[in-house]
């Protein structure tokens, strides 16, 4: 079965709203743990806007799941993730102005500079995943790099799941399945949803994992955080 990773960066946002600790990011891993979440991921930034490096340590010991921490690999990140050693670390190619994950890596630019961040974590004994558009270049080169993982950016799908939703699903499935034969494990996020999790998850070959922040916190305002997260496996 596909596994919900819960993104908890929007619990982060709203406590850094008001400074304090409420509502507190360690509680919501707990209860996202004890509501049936298989994992944790977090979105660290160099300027802590949501997720501080604070909470990447203080999330870590309470973790009973899987711990994936995203981002993108500056030395301070690079050093961070491989001092806390999560189960999966997810490189993400974004700036520090960008308000949210909003491309995949160009890894045949960066393909040398990927291989050699990816081998420390691998030597670090932690997973490796990276953010990709579902073009089968890129596919390709995430398994020249030495990636365990890929993660497919779904942002693409999600905006045209409701035109049409079988147009929007293709070329994943053609990424899922080039992923499939290369031995690459499948992960996917960003904006999906209630509405079209259910089909992606159908659809896509093999899918490990899921990482689902912005639809599902909304969701738990008027569902309750336990609701939320059972509405979400139940599609898995
Ligand atoms: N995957 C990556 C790499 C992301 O940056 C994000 C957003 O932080 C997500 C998944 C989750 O996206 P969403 O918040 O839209 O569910």
């Amino acid at each position: 079965m596909t596994k919900l990773s819960v993104n908890i960066n929007k619990v982060a946002t709203i406590r850094n709203a008001r400074g304090g600790n409420t509502p507190s990011v360690v509680e919501a891993a707990v209860n996202c743990q004890k509501f049936g979440a298989d994992g944790i991921t977090i979105h660290p930034r160099p300027d802590e806007r949501h997720i501080t490096n604070k909470d990447v340590y203080d999330i870590k010991p309470i973790i009973t799941t899987e711990y994936n921490i995203e981002g993108y690999p500056s030395e301070d990140f690079i050093k961070m993730v491989i001092a806390v050693k999560p189960e999966q670390v997810t490189l993400v190619p974004d700036g520090p102005d960008v308000i949210t994950s909003c491309a995949g890596w160009d890894i045949l630019k960066f393909k040398d500079y990927l291989k050699e961040i990816i081998t420390e974590f691998k030597e670090a004994g932690i997973r490796t995943s990276i953010f990709v558009d579902p073009k089968l270049e890129m596919i390709e080169g995430a398994k020249l790099c030495g990636s365990d993982r890929i993660e497919l950016y779904t942002e693409d799908f999600a905006t045209n799941y409701t035109e049409d939703k079988e147009k929007a699903i293709a070329p994943y499935v053609l990424a899922a399945k080039k992923a499939n034969e290369l031995g690459l494990g499948i992960n996917a996020g960003h904006d999906l949803s209630l509405e079209n999790l259910e089909f992606f998850a159908q659809e896509i070959p093999n899918l490990a994992e899921v990482s689902i922040g912005h639809a599902l916190i909304s969701d738990a305002l008027y569902l309750g955080l336990e609701n939320a997260i059972q509405m979400y496996k139940r599609l898995l």
